[in-house]
Formats: C-alpha cells, sequence, structure tokens
C-alpha cells in the first residue's frame, strides 16, 4: 500500500539556528499530536547533521534537497548522496523545478543522481512540471512523460518502486496560485497510468505522488482527498509549524 505524505522543502532559507528552533517547534507539536501521515522535512545540507538526533525518528524523517551526480572527488562544493546519509538523512529531493532551471540539471544529471541516492539507500523525491506556457498549450503530459523517462525509466521496477514522485506544476510554485483538485487529480492519474505501462500496476498502485505549488492548510484537505493525490511537498508553508501542522493534520477526520 502507498504511504500518505508530507514533505517540507525549505529551499534556501532558515540560518542553522533558525532552522533547528524549527524542527525543534514541529518535532514538539508532532509528538503531542502525532500525524495520521509520514511526515519528512528537507533542509539545506548544513543543517542535516544537526536537525537528525533532535527530530523523533518514528514521527519524522529528514532528507535533503539536493545531492552531487558523482560519488566523489575533486568536486568543489558538492554534497555526495553517501555524505548525506551519514548524516541520517533518509530522502533527498532531486529534480525540482528551481534546480532544472537556475542550476541546468538535465534529465541525463538527474539520472545519474536518482541511481546515486539509491546506492546510498536513500528515497529520491523526484519532482516533474511543466511551465505555464506549457500548461497552456495542453502539453503537461507530454511534459511529465518526458522529464520521468529520461530520469526514471531505466530503472528496474524494483528500483522504481523506491521512489517517491512530486508532481509540482512550476506555475504553482511560490505564486499562490494552486492547481485546481480536478488538475490535479488528472494529472496524477496520469503519471499514476504511465508508470503502470512502464513498470506494472502493482508498482504504479504502490509510488507515492505528492502534490507541490502553493500548498496551504486552506487547500491540501480538498487536495489530498484525491484518489490518485498521496500528500504534499511544501516550500513556503513548511517554514510556519503552524502552517505545515495544518496541512499534515488534512489527513486527520
Ligand atoms: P510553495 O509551497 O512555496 O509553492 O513551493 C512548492 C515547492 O516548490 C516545494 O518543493
Amino acid at each position: 500500500m502507498r504511504k500518505n505524505i508530507v514533505a517540507g522543502n525549505w529551499k534556501m532559507n532558515k540560518t542553522l539556528q533558525e532552522g533547528i528552533a524549527l524542527a525543534t517547534e514541529l518535532n514538539e507539536a508532532l509528538t503531542s499530536d502525532k500525524p495520521n501521515c509520514e511526515v519528512i522535512i528537507c533542509t539545506p545540507f548544513i543543517h542535516l547533521a544537526s536537525v537528525t538526533p533532535i527530530v523523533d525518528k518514528g514521527i519524522i524523517a529528514v532528507g535533503a534537497e539536493n545531492c552531487a551526480d558523482k560519488a566523489s572527488g575533486a568536486y568543489t562544493g558538492e554534497v555526495s548522496a553517501s555524505m548525506v546519509a551519514s548524516t541520517g538523512a533518509q530522502y533527498v529531493i532531486l529534480g525540482h523545478s528551481e534546480r532544472r532551471a537556475y542550476y541546468g540539471e538535465t534529465p541525463e544529471i538527474l539520472k545519474e543522481k536518482v541511481l546515486l541516492a539509491l546506492a546510498n539507500g536513500l528515497t529520491p523525491i523526484f519532482c516533474i512540471g511543466e511551465v505555464l506556457e506549457e500548461r497552456e498549450a495542453g502539453k503537461q503530459n507530454e511534459v511529465v512523460y518526458n522529464q520521468l523517462e529520461g530520469s526514471l525509466f531505466g530503472l528496474s521496477a524494483e528500483d522504481f518502486s523506491k521512489i517517491v514522485l512530486a508532481y509540482e506544476p512550476v506555475w504553482a510554485i511560490g505564486t499562490g496560485k494552486t492547481a485546481t483538485a480536478e488538475q490535479a487529480q488528472e494529472i496524477h492519474a496520469y503519471i499514476r497510468s504511465v508508470i503502470a505501462k512502464q513498470f506494472g500496476k502493482e508498482v504504479a498502485d504502490n509510488t507515492s505522488i505528492l502534490y507541490g505549488g502553493s500548498c496551504k492548510p486552506s487547500n491540501a484537505k480538498e487536495l489530498f482527498a484525491n484518489p490518485d493525490v498521496d500528500g504534499g511537498l511544501i516550500g513556503g508553508a513548511a517554514l510556519s509549524v503552524a502552517d505545515f501542522k495544518g496541512i499534515i493534520d488534512a489527513f486527520k477526520a
């Protein structure tokens, strides 16, 4: 059975001290009022080693926002998947639209990152999604298909089954403009059908597909109620415990 997940992506926010305070406050809130879904916080690299020991592992998992496409060596400034794993982190966001758009991450580079993450026991949260012009031209299915094909179709079904997907329409990220529940369900169902065709129905049924893009406490319940939306990847609202917990609580009756 696939899992319901609410994952926070802190992006490039919070100093180390602020990040520790945020993780501590979230941990307190969720230990006293336990979530009904898996909760993950993805933090900047430098926070990982400090945040993993202060959260209750049974309630909050920790992830990175990226990792290198090389295993080790002379790659100044890069952080490898094995380094991420050595902090106690269990997840890594890969293919975020900001990495694709601002740092030139191609499907081929992302393929390497996925393989290294899996080889080091990390679960990739692999992001896909179209820009506004592509949505307006009705090309969103084609775009997500190509993103999946370019980085993930080469995996075995066993390896693919270890991946979490996040559909994040770029036009909804940080814009306050959310996909409607119908738009989200439609493309999530399409993504699941692509997985079923490539890796089989059982793998598709067990893949968690998260929605991301201006997800808030006020719209999370409606989005997550869709049969093919298994939770969210949360940016801005993950920086406030009240907002993040409000989204997590969307999985409560
Ligand atoms: P916002 O929730 O701020 O729109 O960001 C979504 C996102 O990019 C998460 O990865």
